[in-house]
């Protein structure tokens, strides 16, 4: 055991710990799928469920919930914990940007469905025809603009590898720290979307939330879900365990 070894914490060892990574990412992985099982049955058995073409009611709402989560919460999270993970295999870093961004990319074009769906469903007068009337939207609006910003940047300092190490080096927290800040965002975006969508639930089911009905109880298990997802990849991006190291100046 070398002399670094012996000035880590013990949480710094844990984390570490390549078995133990593995399986805090697999537990982010089971929470995100439950999340979205719950996500699609609740929207399904109480909310109508899906129909693209026709506009009616919610019908076509609860297109939008389930792209935003997948774009939002799920690639995302799954694009800022891709580095812990390919560190850990032997995967050549070019190839490692290219899935770290296709992940974004896919984040992107799940966005983009999800503000279609809103916006067809506001034209057709469901939920009223205002666009930017509530938290929920301001909330949306303002993580999306940090999102576009942030994969603009990204975009261009991978593109342009004309860029200096020194710019890249400097970029690299702030990349990092916004990136888990509109991760955090993007789940407060979540909760209270899903509470605007528990206040509305009761006009296609007839029982509302102080009546205990079923669908409050598959309501909230799913913010929970959700939530977990969240907190458990802000575990794997939190620790400096498999940490993507800076790169030197020979590498390429
Ligand atoms: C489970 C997840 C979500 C649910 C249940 C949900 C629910 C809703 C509801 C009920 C509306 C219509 C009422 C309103 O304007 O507030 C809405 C609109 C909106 N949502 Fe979401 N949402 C979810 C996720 C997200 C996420 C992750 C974002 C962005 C980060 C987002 C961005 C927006 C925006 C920008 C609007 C306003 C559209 C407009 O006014 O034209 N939503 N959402």
């Amino acid at each position: 055991m070398g002399a670094d070894d012996d000035d880590k914490t013990i949480v710094e060892k844990v984390m570490g710990n390549k078995m133990v990574m593995i399986g805090v990412i697999a537990m982010a992985e089971v929470f995100g799928i439950i999340g979205l099982a719950l996500l699609i049955h609740f929207s399904r058995e109480y909310y109508g469920g899906y129909e693209w073409g026709d506009m009616k009611d919610g019908l076509l709402f609860t297109y939008h919930p389930l792209f935003m989560y997948l774009g939002m919460i799920f690639f995302f999270g799954n694009a800022i914990m891709s580095f812990r993970v390919m560190n850990m295999l032997p995967i050549p870093r070019v190839v490692a940007k290219c899935i770290h961004g296709g992940l974004h990319v896919c984040t992107m074009l799940f966005i983009s469905l999800g503000l279609v769906a809103i916006n067809r469903v506001k034209k057709n007068a469901w939920m009223g025809t205002n666009n930017m009337y509530s938290t929920h939207s301001y909330w949306g609006a303002v993580t999306i603009a940090i999102y576009v910003l942030q994969f603009s940047g990204g975009l261009i300092s991978f593109l342009i590898p004309v860029l200096s190490d020194r710019i890249k080096r400097t970029f690299l927290p702030i990349h990092r720290f916004l990136g888990a800040g509109i991760f955090l965002m993007a789940l407060i975006t979540v909760l209270i979307g899903l509470t605007k969508m528990a206040s509305t639930v009761g006009q296609v089911t007839g029982k509302s939330f102080s009546s205990y009905p079923e669908w409050g109880t598959v309501h909230i298990f799913t913010s929970c879900f959700i939530g977990l997802f969240v907190l458990t990849v802000m575990v794997v991006i939190i620790n400096s365990g498999f940490k993507t190291p800076p790169k030197t100046t020979q590498e390429k």
